[in-house]
Parts: structure tokens; C-alpha cells; sequence
């Protein structure tokens, strides 16, 4: 819900959220025909920014869409909705669009793209849920077959998550081949006799910036990660499980279906990730 003590960047002007509007024809409403990012908070600053800023360009290479402002203006940008909302720990949104133009399904001549952000203070960093862990529920895969590139077509993701949370879960793992893909909104992982496994990168999942991030984390600290898909069977019978997001940073995964994820509580290679992964966040 807009906040009218919020401030939104729409189009070149700040303006409180309950006065930013988007045109009824922009394509990104008509079409799902935009990119996002969501970029999280610490202390006041974007964590992992230059690896969201290279997905953010990646992926409007891949739609074809060319940003409004230089990529480095979108940083730019998003580090003053950050400060105008005095955001100390949460998330920043941006999006980018085909923008307005006539309802037709190819692109238009010469697009004018939307470009929009907003912030959330949303303290993520000690919570309830992150000592608890939450418990995911396994999902046919239904989204596109380009799921590497981080558009706003999220309804796929949105019903697998409704449906876990009216089943009783926190959330999706969706399940493709016999595998499992990723989290509804977050890369997924299991840890098995110290081993930390997640799928590997191509067009089945999103490249996550905090996957990213954590990959080398583990390097430094001599935590062995082997990229390959693992089978909701062997996450069930897994040591661990987690997911990472930029929203959830790492997150510990306790039960899967019916399943508890070894005793119950989070493990100690996921709490460990988590320390590292925020440590690393605070240090800049
Ligand atoms: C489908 C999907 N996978 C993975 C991620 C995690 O990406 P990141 O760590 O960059 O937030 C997201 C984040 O929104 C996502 O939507």
C-alpha cells in the first residue's frame, strides 16, 4: 500500500506514494513487460549493489530494452530513495518497463521506458523467523523457460507461494524434472555431510545476487559448494536446508512437506553462512 510519508522515484521526480501514478497503458501493467531489482539495506547501505546494478543491465539486454537513465544513475538514484526514507535496514525496489505506448504485442518504435523505486525500512537481521527457520512446501514449476531473467511476471511465483501459506508452509521450493529449481522468491540449498549443494546457474533460476555472494563467502571460509540440482527425496533427508534472497539474506529451511530437516532447528552451516553473509554486509 502507498505510504504518504514515503517517498517514490517515478520517472525523474521524487513524490510521496500516494501521488505516484503509472499510465493504465504502461506496458509492464499490460504485458508483465519489465525488469526488477530488490536490492537490500544495511546500516543506511545497498549491499551487493554493483552485482544487482550488472543483473538489473543483464536483464534488460535480454528483454531488449535499453534504461531511461545509464545504469550508474539507476545506482545513483536508488541510494537517494534509500536516504529520503531514512532507510536504515530493509530493501529497495526498482523497476524498469516498456513504458506507455499503444496496446500491441511488439514492442513499440521508440519505447519510453518507466523507471520506478520505492524503499521499505523491514528490520530482517534478527528476527523471530531467521533463529526459527521456515517450512517450504514442493510445487510443480510453472513459470517461463527463461526464468534467468528477473522480470515482473511473478504470478506463477505468487500462486506457489499463496498456495503453500494456505497449506500451512512459509513458502514454495518448485519442482521441475524431478528436481528442484529454486524458492518462489530465493535460491534454494541443502547441506549434506557438510556439503552445500544448490542448482546450478542457467535459464531454469534466477542467478541470485546473494547466492552469489555466498559462493565466495563459503571459498574464504573453506565451505565446499557443489553446484548440481538435488531431488526433493534427498532435501528431505538433508543435514540442512536454506534459502538466500536479498530480502531474507539466508534463511534457514527446517521442514520440507511433511518432512523435518534434520532435528528440527537451523543448522550450524547455515547459521554460519548467515554470520558471514551479514558480517560481510556490515564491513561494506
Ligand atoms: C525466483 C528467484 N530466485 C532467486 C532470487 C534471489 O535473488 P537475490 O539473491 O538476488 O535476491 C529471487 C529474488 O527475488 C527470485 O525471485
Amino acid at each position: 500500500m502507498p505510504v504518504a510519508s514515503q517517498i517514490a522515484y517515478v520517472n525523474g521526480d521524487f513524490v510521496s506514494e500516494d501521488q505516484a501514478k503509472i499510465s493504465i497503458f504502461d506496458r509492464g501493467f499490460l504485458f508483465g513487460d519489465g525488469i526488477y531489482e530488490v536490492t537490500p539495506v544495511i546500516d543506511g547501505r545497498l549491499v551487493d549493489r554493483a552485482a544487482h546494478m550488472q543483473r538489473l543491465k543483464r536483464s534488460l539486454g535480454e528483454i531488449r530494452l535499453e534504461p531511461p537513465v545509464p545504469i550508474d544513475d539507476i545506482d545513483a538514484i536508488q541510494e537517494d530513495v534509500v536516504r529520503r526514507n531514512s532507510v536504515t535496514e530493509g530493501r529497495v525496489y526498482l523497476q524498469v518497463s516498456r513504458g506507455v505506448a499503444e496496446r500491441d504485442f511488439p514492442f513499440p518504435q521508440d519505447p519510453k521506458p518507466s523507471l520506478i523505486m520505492f524503499a521499505r525500512q523491514v528490520p530482517f537481521l534478527d528476527t523471530e523467523t531467521s533463529r526459527r527457520g521456515i517450512r517450504v512446501k514442493t510445487a510443480p514449476d510453472l513459470r517461463w523457460k527463461r526464468r534467468d531473467i528477473k522480470t515482473v511476471m511473478l504470478l506463477a511465483s505468487a500462486m506457489a507461494k499463496q498456495e503453500a501459506i494456505d497449506a500451512g508452509f512459509d513458502d514454495a521450493w518448485m519442482v521441475e524434472d524431478g528436481h528442484v529449481t529454486e524458492g518462489s522468491s530465493n535460491n534454494a540449498y541443502i547441506v549434506e555431510n557438510g556439503v552445500v549443494r544448490t542448482r546450478h546457474l542457467s535459464t531454469d533460476i534466477l542467478p541470485g545476487c546473494t547466492r552469489r555472494a555466498l559462493i565466495a563467502l563459503a571459498a574464504e571460509s573453506d565451505i565446499v559448494v557443489e553446484e548440481r540440482p538435488f531431488s526433493p527425496d534427498e532435501a528431505k533427508a538433508a543435514d540442512e536446508a536454506f534459502i538466500t534472497s536479498a530480502t531474507n539474506l539466508v534463511m534457514p529451511v527446517v521442514g520440507i512437506d511433511d518432512a523435518t530437516v534434520g532435528d528440527g532447528t537451523p543448522g550450524p552451516i547455515t547459521k554460519r553462512l548467515r554470520e558471514l553473509y551479514i558480517m560481510a554486509a556490515k564491513a561494506g
